[in-house]
């Protein structure tokens, strides 16, 4: 007679061993998947240059903008160290100033608007001789492109625990009318978010 108990009996003791296993396993991942913290949201509201179209160029021109940040966890605080804005045409910065001077603590779910004027900032001595040919070519065609970008050190805090720190990296790519003023589709658009 062949026994044929020994496989099924074996097969009984790898799932009363693995089931308590795998039970496991899915409590963490679902743990981990609801603490895991998540970026932070920013959408470009505004932006213009008004002194885009002096025949000059940008020079000593305004830069106005509106940014909301949103903090999309249900219980995270994110600490923000001293967020910088600066602005770039292609790849030359033209402005860069301090946004977020000390350190802010964002709560859970809040909407934080960034709003600022970079005033006369923005000198022709920025951009080098090519770069203003081909703003003043991009001008003549209807759009000037830019970029706002925003860095800053952050923290993810949680009551007990807090995170290592991050660089953040955040990517708002404009595009501007002769006049300085923001082109419609660009309003509302969400900006590329980069930690490392
Ligand atoms: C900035 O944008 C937000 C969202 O659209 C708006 O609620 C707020 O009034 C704006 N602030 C200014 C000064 O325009
Ligand atoms: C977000 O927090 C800031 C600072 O505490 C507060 O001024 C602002 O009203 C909050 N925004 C919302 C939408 O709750």
């Amino acid at each position: 007679m062949v026994d044929n108990k020994g496989p099924s009996k074996r097969k009984l003791m790898f799932a009363i061993i693995l089931t308590p296993i795998f039970v496991l396993g899915l409590i963490f991942l679902i743990l981990w998947l609801s603490l895991r913290p998540h970026n932070p949201k920013f959408h470009l509201q505004e932006f213009s240059i008004p002194g885009l179209g002096q025949t000059n160029g940008f020079q000593n021109s305004n830069v106005v903008f509106n940014v909301t940040a949103q903090n999309p966890n249900r219980q995270i605080w994110i600490l923000y160290k001293a967020l910088r804005g600066s602005v770039y045409y292609k790849d030359h910065r033209v402005v860069v100033e301090p946004v977020l001077h000390s350190h802010y603590y964002q709560k859970p779910k809040n909407t934080t608007v960034l709003e600022k004027v970079f005033s006369g900032t923005m000198t022709a001595s920025t951009v080098d001789n090519q770069r203003w040919l081909e703003f003043k070519s991009d001008r003549v065609k209807g759009t000037v492109m830019f970029s706002l970008k925003f860095t800053s050190d952050v923290k993810y805090r949680k009551s007990a625990w807090d995170t290592i720190e991050h660089r953040m990296r955040v990517k708002c790519d404009v595009g501007l009318g002769p006049d300085g003023s923001m082109l419609h589709h660009f309003r509302g658009r969400r900006c590329h978010v980069h930690f490392n």
